[in-house]
């Protein structure tokens, strides 16, 4: 709508999983689906955003005019796109599922299956997150955390080792949450506050999280 504060704001944002080849035909990936991120850029358009929608291989498709969409498959892909549009961002929120290896070597041609065991060697993806939140200067950076054990306590870890303003913790404990589905079910950490949400669909979520830093965007400028 016209008076929300992110009209004319440009809005970042990752989604989906990355994929990372093994051969000409396999790949190392995971079960992000992209609807999560595909929500808020949905939402941050119908307040106004100009969105810029870096995904990972998925089956949707933007709807929203002011969605710019980039589509991409390796991580390493996905910093090098996400990177160029930092500048310009006012808000960055990180919802991508994005491999943390990536196989050293990709094979040039399909690997045969002559051995009864096969070892792939596997070297560390860059951090989009962090390389992005150490070159901070005036975004607003949001990430998300999915996590299967010491849940609140890896999401503050993250919050502070990645230089974020908030972090929206999803479990994949949790029914309904997470990866895939229609749902999702958040906590919402900043360095402050942590809000405790219910189970509600992706679309809804997305507008709990503009929500959220929207009153933190105005917090700061009237402090
Ligand atoms: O796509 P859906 O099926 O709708 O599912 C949504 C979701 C579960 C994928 C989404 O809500 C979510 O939680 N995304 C982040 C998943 C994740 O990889 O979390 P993480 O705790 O491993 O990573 C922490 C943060 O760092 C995330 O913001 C992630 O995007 C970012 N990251 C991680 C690794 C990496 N190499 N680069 C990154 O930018």
């Amino acid at each position: 709508t016209e008076s929300s504060s992110l009209a004319g704001k440009t809005v970042l944002i990752t989604a989906g999983p990355t994929y990372e080849a093994i051969d000409p035909v396999r790949f190392i990936g995971n079960h992000s689906s992209g609807k999560m991120g595909f929500a808020l850029a949905e939402a941050a358009a119908e307040r106004g955003a100009n969105v810029i929608l870096v995904s990972g291989p998925t089956n949707l498709h933007p709807v929203h005019e002011n969605i710019k969409i980039e589509r991409i498959t390796s991580a390493r892909e996905m910093l090098e796109v996400t990177s160029k549009y930092f500048d310009e961002a006012n808000i960055f929120i990180a919802s991508a599922a994005v491999a943390d290896y990536a196989p050293k070597d990709v094979a040039s041609e399909k690997i045969k299956k002559n051995d009864d065991s096969l070892t792939i060697e596997l070297v560390k993806n860059p951090d989009i997150l962090k390389t992005l939140g150490e070159q901070k200067s005036h975004q607003f950076i949001v990430g998300f955390a999915l996590e299967t054990q010491n849940e609140e306590a890896n999401a503050r870890q993250k919050l502070t080792k990645k230089n974020l303003d908030m972090i929206v913790l999803n479990s994949l404990r949790e029914e309904g949450a997470g990866f895939g589905g229609d749902t999702n079910r958040i906590k919402i950490i900043t360095k402050t506050e942590e809000t405790d949400f219910p189970i509600r669909t992706k679309n809804e979520v997305a507008k709990d999280i503009l929500d959220a830093i929207e009153t933190r965007l105005s917090n700061n400028q009237t402090n």
